[in-house]
């Protein structure tokens, strides 16, 4: 069962030609493979993993707990390097650089001494957006997540979910193009997480950027994404590539589409296999 879904490239029109050229990928990996050394122990994380985001494009990667997931994040990102492969964005090869690219970590990490109207603010600070322009910004934001009421609190006076959602602010309204979300819903409960759901996929089809994100969520996947990664339990390495068809703009009507539950069905099984697979090498 490892028969590959084909992968559709895009293509965009060059202003003032009449030729349809091919522009270079948001994001492209390509053969990445990392391990970690410790106490001589080697643990193999990513195993020649290769995916693309092309420009615009909203794509989810699925997979068993501790297949590498954020390792891969933290690599594109340039906190980590991979012991082979490379990263390119937009055609350069930007292999272990920082800064460009818009990430959320899985663990929210805003800042405690920071305000959240403060936290999610470095996004326009770093912009060069002037003050009130960009507390505006923020708090026409926040109002949006359910935060209003919130600008002048600290980071742990705030549940977890709504750490989540400010964090997930903040990574929205940064600069770079591409955007890395890592479990970004994870917090949440089921009706905020729905709601935030329906927010995103309706912000990005008004806004595309290119977005690549991780998620347990099946479901969440297949509404908003794409194209989604199904990777292999650890090491990591993408088992299938899965493009989803369902037209744009999509509303959660979908969810209840034959061909959206026959999808969910088909992923939820790749997803087991895998999961019992790693959950018997390592009893
Ligand atoms: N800095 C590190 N040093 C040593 N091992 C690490 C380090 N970072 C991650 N690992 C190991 O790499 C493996 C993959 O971790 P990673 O966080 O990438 O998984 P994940 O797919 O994001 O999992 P989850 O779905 O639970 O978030 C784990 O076994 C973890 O212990
Ligand atoms: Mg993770």
């Amino acid at each position: 069962m490892s028969e590959e879904t084909q992968i559709q490239h895009s293509t965009t029109e060059t202003p003032g030609s009449s030729q349809a050229v091919p522009a270079p990928p948001a994001l492209e990996v390509k053969g990445i493979s990392k391990a970690y050394t410790e106490r001589r122990r080697v643990t193999s994380v990513l195993n020649n993993v290769s995916l693309k985001v092309e420009q615009q494009e909203f794509v989810s990667i699925v997979g068993p707990s501790g297949c590498g997931k954020s390792t891969l994040f933290h690599i594109i990102g340039g906190l980590e390097q991979p012991d082979a492969g490379t990263i390119s964005m937009n055609g350069s090869l930007v292999t272990g650089q920082r800064g460009e690219i818009s990430y959320m970590p899985q663990q929210p990490a805003l800042f405690p001494w920071r305000t959240i109207e403060d936290n999610v603010l470095i996004a326009g600070e770093i912009k060069g957006v002037p003050q009130d322009q960009a507390r505006e910004e923020a708090r026409h934001w926040l109002a949006k997540v359910g935060l209003s009421g919130f600008e002048r609190a600290y980071p742990h006076m705030l549940s977890g979910g709504m750490q989540q959602r400010a964090a997930f602010l903040r990574a929205l309204l940064a600069p770079q193009e591409l955007m890395l979300l890592d479990e970004p819903f994870s917090a949440l409960d089921a009706l905020t997480r729905s709601e935030m759901q329906r927010w995103l996929l309706e912000l990005w089809e008004e806004n595309r950027r290119s977005v690549l994100f991780i998620t347990h969520n099946i479901e969440e996947a297949l509404l908003l994404s794409n194209r989604i990664y199904v990777f292999s339990g650890r090491p990591g390495s993408v088992l299938h590539t899965v493009d989803i068809p369902f037209p744009r703009p999509r509303r959660e009507e979908i969810t209840d589409s034959p061909e959206f539950l026959l999808l969910k069905r088909q992923l939820s099984q790749w997803m087991r296999e895998e999961q019992e697979k790693s959950a018997t090498t390592k009893g």
